[in-house]
């Protein structure tokens, strides 16, 4: 099939292999790329949920002088000395459920929340990707995290260890608060140690599709980039083989059919794999006035 085809054919489409070769490559590479970049980002918005955290966990529970109409819930409850105001208590867990809410509403791009196979409120409950998340950092203590993609969405999450400030709540009932018992029953998430899995903090993130990455393909500059690069080997295969293999195959058919004296045109300076041709071409055109004279000679 290309056996009839010119260099010029034949190199542009190695020219659009090599193309479709590098243009793979790169997207190859923006995919590793974009997976880092998601992972990047869920990990700075898990850092900041951890922190969160740590700020309540850290003074024990928050106290509120009252309760917005969007988050009524509420661990414990005291009424001021002088029985005039009531206040609120929020523990870290539940704390960081209203925040989830309020980030799941506004953000525009990371969204997060704290489940466990042992949840104590039945709206932390685990999805197949969050309760096969907390097998694999029970099975493997030393996992930093686990990521899937999900539809058109990145999903990360990493491990919340147990530590001892949490076995007040978690460990044995009877050290619970009151208030704990009172909301959750003395069943659900004890008995924990330090250092067991108590859940995940589980981040989702638009993904970036394959259209996308295609997409930034698609812009002026390097459309005009490779159309640049196309010209470039177009005119140089042009230039330096091309016009001067057929210059030197129409000189060598006029040798051929006995324009022995025509000057093969010099390219001063030049050594190239075509001057190695047209001097060959140069000598044979030499032995065979050589053999003329003598065969003249002899006949002579
Ligand atoms: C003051 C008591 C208290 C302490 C201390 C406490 N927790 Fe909790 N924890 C709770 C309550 C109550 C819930 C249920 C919250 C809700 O309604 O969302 C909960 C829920 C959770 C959940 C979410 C899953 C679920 O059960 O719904 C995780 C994960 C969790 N706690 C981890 C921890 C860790 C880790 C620590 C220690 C750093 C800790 N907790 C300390 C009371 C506590």
């Amino acid at each position: 099939m290309f056996s009839n085809w010119s260099i010029q054919l034949k190199y542009s489409l190695i020219f659009l292999i090599t193309l479709a070769l590098i243009v793979a490559g790169l997207f190859i590479g923006i995919y590793t790329l974009k997976t880092v970049q998601l992972r990047n980002e869920a990990t700075a918005s898990a850092e900041q949920v951890v922190a969160f955290r740590a700020w309540i966990a850290n003074t024990g529970v928050v106290w509120v002088d009252h309760l917005a109409p969007e988050f009524r819930d509420f661990l414990g409850k005291r009424t001021s000395s002088d029985n005039t105001s009531e206040y609120f208590s929020k523990n870290p867990a539940l704390a960081t459920r209203e925040l989830s809410e309020i980030v799941s509403k506004t953000a525009t791009r990371a969204t997060f929340r704290v489940t466990s196979d042992e949840y104590r409120n039945p709206a932390n409950a685990p999805d197949g990707f969050e309760t096969a998340a907390i097998q694999t950092f029970k099975n493997d203590r030393k996992q930093k995290f686990t990521e899937a993609f999900e539809g058109n969405f990145y999903r990360y999450s990493q491990p919340i260890f147990v530590q001892q400030s949490c076995l007040k709540c978690h460990g044995d009932p009877k050290d619970a608060p009151p208030e704990v018992i009172a909301k959750y029953g003395d069943k659900r998430a004890f008995g924990y140690k330090v250092g067991d899995v108590r859940g995940i903090i589980s981040v989702k993130l638009p993904d970036v599709t394959l259209t996308q990455v295609f997409l930034t393909f698609l812009n002026p500059l390097t459309l005009g980039l490779i159309v640049l690069a196309f010209l470039l080997n177009f005119l140089f295969t042009q230039k330096t083989i091309i016009k001067r293999l057929k210059e030197l195959a129409q000189t060598t058919e006029r040798l051929a059919q006995g324009e022995l004296d025509l000057p093969l045109k010099d390219n001063p300076g030049s050594h190239d794999e075509v001057d190695h041709v047209r001097h060959a071409i140069d000598l044979l055109r030499n032995s065979v006035v050589v053999a003329m004279r003598r065969l003249q000679k002899t006949l002579g």
